[in-house]
């Protein structure tokens, strides 16, 4: 049986799942660390693959950007695929200066814009997206062990990539300051649309889920990289997926 946007046949996909957004990306990553990789949907070109990592079967299944995309492939990974260990691996833009370009960054928590805990909860609580706690600490455990350096704080999950929290008179600026500024103040690292929905839907679940980034650009010092070093950034950070999506 397949789920309305996914091929798969429940037994396709395996219980550890990486989730990049773009379906190039998740091809490159099957083709790059998995073994005996097969492609199990294509609809819409948001392709899913599962191979195997040391021996483990693991998927890599891509999710489009933005939380009403993600949500849908979510969803039925965990509801029709009974996907149990879920690990986003994505781009976010740096919001701190404590933050570089092409750092990779453990989202702890995932505040978020996004109406998506109301609908949820109904506005009675407003629930905390956090990472689950064993796949967080063993993330930073194996990303010593790699020698790869990682930030891990809160990120900010938000519905519009074109927004004007960075304006002091946007909505949200009180004129002096913009909103971007006091989210750096009180603690968030960066930006990305999708970790929020990861934590709250995994949650619902049962299931692990942990959010791993790579700086892809900064909202405030606007450095630069180039497509190498983007290229090395985006491998360490599968590396450190990998290695914790493995373990039990
Ligand atoms: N904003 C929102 N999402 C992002 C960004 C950004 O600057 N960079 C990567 N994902």
């Amino acid at each position: 049986m397949a789920s309305p946007h996914n091929a798969a046949n429940v037994g396709d996909i395996a219980e550890r799942i990486l989730l990049p957004g773009d379906p190039l990306r998740a091809k490159y990553i099957a083709e790059t660390f998995l073994d005996s990789a097969r492609r199990y949907t294509d609809i819409r070109n948001v392709y899913g693959f599962t191979g195997t990592y040391k021996g483990v079967p693991i998927s890599v299944q891509a999710t489009g950007m933005g939380i009403p995309s993600f949500s849908i492939y979510v969803q039925e990974l965990l509801d029709v695929y009974k996907c149990k260990k879920l690990i986003r691996v994505g781009t976010c833009g740096g919001m701190s200066t404590a933050v570089k370009i092409r750092d990779v960054l453990i989202a702890q928590g995932a505040t978020t814009d996004s109406s998506l805990i109301r609908q949820v909860f109904g506005g009675a609580v407003a629930f905390a997206p956090i990472a689950d706690y064993e796949l967080l600490s063993r993330a930073v455990a194996n990303a010593k062990k790699l020698n790869l350096p990682v930030k891990v704080g809160n990120i900010i999950t938000v519905d519009r990539f074109y927004n004007d929290y960075g304006d002091p008179n946007g909505i949200f600026g009180d004129g002096k300051r913009s909103l971007n500024e006091k989210l750096v103040q009180y603690g968030i690292l960066a930006v990305e649309m999708e970790t929020a929905a990861l934590y709250v839907l995994a949650a619902g679940a049962g299931a692990q889920a942990l959010a791993i980034f790579t700086v892809s650009d900064h909202l405030v010092t606007h450095e630069d990289t180039t497509p190498e070093e983007r290229e090395t950034s985006f491998n360490d950070m599968i590396k450190i997926a990998l290695e914790t999506a493995i373990e039990d």
